[in-house]
């Protein structure tokens, strides 16, 4: 992690009653204040529409880093220190005192410290609120200085290629583009930004990482979780907007993109957008053989009876909202031009495990005897995203004995046994990048908008044709059978997880 900065900061939620920031974005700060990253001078206000008292507003704020804290429950001492910077400001944006008054709180605050602090506005609200929230910003002046203001937008970032562009216009009406930090949490994950690392760091890897030497990759991110409580949005969202569009591209990206120059935010990000724009069209004839959808309905998860999708709560009894997606993507680069990636994300699936798998062609020249390469499997290389984070290669050996008789082993590293620590959580990393004011791991407006032109001849081609056999895949499995297909056409198939295969 970087180095604490120094100027004086205000954090301002909207939305602060919400789920995200007592599970995610509190619990977050709090660890960055016992490793000491936050800035001396830093207020964190919270904005929503209720009324409440700071004091029961850190209460609440303290029980979700109870709860949610990777670090277990909080020390009374730490916590203290910590909730002084804490507020609350209760009351509805639309109507114009309210604006007036978070002007005033925050005119007051930088009073105190006598000087113009940097403004981290961050919008844990529904899209709808956005429009409302950034216009009173703009109208207040509380966001105009582009040195220091910046704002913090969540996904779901549109829901298509026009809405995201109709945002777009919105924001940069207002703000300047380098003021904008896209989220996409995957990018703060330790493991996401340890692809850059093993790919950026060693010249071991990088000359192998193209058409040459790799067969094809896959991208796993299986969740065993349900939609929760949140049907309501994901019903209008599906795997393919909420978890595809965002998290599996990027990560793409990452295993794709050409080396960059620098870390700076914009070397990395235009290589990222080169890869997006690379990705072959899919023509809407051909989308049944390049994306699969499913969705589950009941089955075991963990040892444990859980409902379908069509019986959460929230949800449409004759739903046609996928949870599940696999595809395949072509990138029409140099670099791969004939590799597949295969990406394929669900929900209430056999085992939480996000990792992405290199498969390495085979040796050009087999010179054993048949009998010694019965066992023989192509190389590999797995990178744990979650959970065990890690990095798994698998090679071919001589089993021991007087015979040539080769099988695969794998050499393993584990992130938990090498560094003995546990890694930040991505909220700690984005969020202090957001203070110091760091876009490389935020989206920008083209790469956000290449990523949906991805699979939007998919989104039209689903909207148009709703599945015909949901729910197609239990509960508690791996997705549907049109998923094995659509990997078997090319004769390949799913790698078991290699944590699943571990924990078997
Ligand atoms: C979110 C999606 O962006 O990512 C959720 O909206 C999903 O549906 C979550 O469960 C997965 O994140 P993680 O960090 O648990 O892999």
């Amino acid at each position: 992690m970087s180095a604490t900065p120094k100027e004086p900061t205000i954090l301002v939620i909207f939305g602060a009653t919400g789920d995200l920031t007592w599970r995610k974005l509190i619990p977050a700060l709090y660890n960055l204040h016992l490793d000491r990253y936050l800035p001396e001078r830093l207020a964190v206000i919270g904005v929503g529409r209720r009324e409440m008292e700071s004091d029961s507003f850190r209460q609440r704020l303290k029980n979700g880093v109870d709860r949610f804290s990777r670090r277990g429950t909080t020390e009374p001492g730490a916590w203290s220190a910590f909730a002084q910077r804490i507020s609350y400001f209760g009351g509805d944006l639309s109507a114009p005192q309210t604006g007036e008054g978070l002007k005033a709180r925050l005119q007051e605050i930088e009073g105190g410290w006598g000087e113009r602090s940097n403004r981290v506005f961050y919008l844990a609200i529904p899209p709808t609120a956005f429009e409302e929230a950034t216009r009173q910003l703009e109208q207040l002046g509380l966001c105009k200085d582009c040195g220091h203001d910046r704002l913090v937008v969540e996904k779901p970032f549109g829901r298509d290629l026009e809405s995201a562009r109709t945002l777009d216009r919105l924001l940069t009406g207002m703000f300047a583009e380098s003021q904008i930090y896209r989220i996409d949490h995957y990018l703060g994950k330790e493991t996401v930004q340890n692809i850059l690392a093993l790919r950026f760091a060693n010249s071991l890897f990088e000359p192998i990482w193209n058409r040459r030497y790799i067969d094809h990759v896959q991208i796993t991110v299986a969740e065993t979780v349900g939609v929760e409580s949140r049907g309501g949005y994901y019903e209008g969202a599906g795997a393919l907007r909420d978890m595809v569009q965002n998290h599996l591209l990027q990560i793409l990206c990452l295993i794709a993109m050409e080396p960059p120059v620098s870390f700076a935010a914009d070397e990395v990000r235009n290589k990222k957008v080169d890869v997006l724009r690379a990705i072959r069209p899919i023509p809407p004839e051909e989308v049944h053989h390049f994306a699969v959808r499913g969705q589950y309905g009941a089955g075991i998860v963990d040892g444990r009876a859980v409902p379908a999708y069509r019986e959460e709560p929230g949800v449409a009894p004759a739903s046609s909202t996928e949870t599940y997606v696999a595809l395949k993507l072509l990138i029409d680069n140099w670099r791969w031009q004939g590799v597949p990636f295969y990406l394929r994300t669900g929900k209430r699936l056999h085992t939480k495990v996000s990792e992405v798998a290199i498969i390495f062609r085979p040796a050009p020249h087999q010179p054993f005897p048949a009998a010694a390469v019965e066992s023989w499997q192509p190389n590999r290389l797995v990178l744990r995203i979650q959970p065990e984070e890690g990095i798994v290669s698998r090679i071919q050996v001589k089993q021991p004995g007087t015979r040539m008789l080769l099988g695969p082993v794998d050499m393993a590293f584990h992130y938990r046994e090498a560094f003995k620590a546990s890694a930040p959580e991505a909220y700690e990393t984005l969020l202090l990048d957001v203070i110091r004011g760091d876009a490389t791991l935020f989206m920008r407006a083209d790469q956000v908008e290449s990523a949906w032109g991805v699979i939007s001849p998919i989104l039209d081609v689903w909207e148009a044709v709703p599945a015909a056999a949901f729910p197609d895949y239990s509960a508690g499995s791996w997705g549907p059978e049109a998923a094995d297909l659509l990997i078997a056409r090319d004769r390949h198939n799913w790698l078991q997880p290699a944590l699943a295969e571990e924990s078997k």
